[in-house]
């Protein structure tokens, strides 16, 4: 299994200290951010990766993270290509290297405490088509939210509703199966002009064997500096 990790963006929302630094780079007791991500990734057995970062920040993330030698792991940079069109648009941007894979999905901005190696085994061992992570948080407005019917199913996420479904968030970890691609390729940009990882997730749950997991530890999202506060 390979792993796509999402670390391009202009980390509007932390500015002034992402004006000279992509956000992943922050560092975060001696290590930069997206150091504990590659730590998860490659604890839970994927040593192959793809780094999806903003065009002209190849040299500065290898600087700051790398070639994977250090984790046993082998890391790929990749340009963002077209813009910023949005989550579920930077997976299709690393088709070549994902096509025919089924694969982990990792926003480099989420950090977790607790590993992520029963998510990749239950991944594995149910095959499911997708598998979503969850945690339950005080504020779902801020993410995307998935929707339980009365009887406890899961049929569908929302992103970053008024008036949240259900008291979750999606986290921005995901696992795919191969079809994420013919998927995505169905998929419209939405009112603000992204591709939402919501609709392709909204899919799978629709026509796939789709999984979701609660993550019981600590999970953050660091993009905002309201969510660096520790509580
Ligand atoms: C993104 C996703 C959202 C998810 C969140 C998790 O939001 O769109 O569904 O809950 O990451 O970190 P963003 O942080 O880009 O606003």
């Amino acid at each position: 299994m390979k792993a796509l990790i999402a670390a391009g963006g202009h980390a509007t929302r932390l500015r002034p200290i992402t004006w000279t630094r992509n956000k992943h780079l922050i560092p975060l007791a001696n290590h930069p951010m997206l150091w504990y991500v590659i730590k998860k990734i490659t604890e839970a057995g994927i040593k192959e990766i793809i780094i999806n970062v903003n065009p002209g920040e190849i040299q500065m993330m290898r600087d700051g993270l790398g070639d994977g030698s250090e984790f046993g792991a082998h890391i790929h940079y990749l340009e963002q290509r077209g813009g910023a069109m949005g989550i579920a648009h930077a997976v299709a941007n690393a088709e070549e290297h994902l096509r025919g894979e089924r694969f982990l999905f990792f926003l480099g901005d989420n950090i977790i405490l607790g590993g992520i190696n029963h998510l990749v085994d239950r991944f594995e061992n149910e095959q499911l088509d997708c598998l979503i992570a969850l945690s339950r948080v005080k504020d779902p407005h801020r993410f995307g939210v998935p929707v339980f019917d009365d009887a406890g199913k899961l049929i569908r996420m929302v992103e970053k509703p008024k008036d949240p479904p259900s008291p979750f968030a999606v986290t921005g970890i995901y696992f795919f199966d191969q079809t994420y691609f013919e998927v995505f390729k169905t998929t419209k940009p939405s009112a603000r002009g992204e591709y939402e990882i919501a609709d392709v997730i909204s899919w799978y749950i629709a026509n796939g064997k789709t999984g979701h997991e609660e993550i019981t530890g600590w999970w953050k999202d660091t993009g905002t500096p309201d969510a660096n506060i520790l509580q």
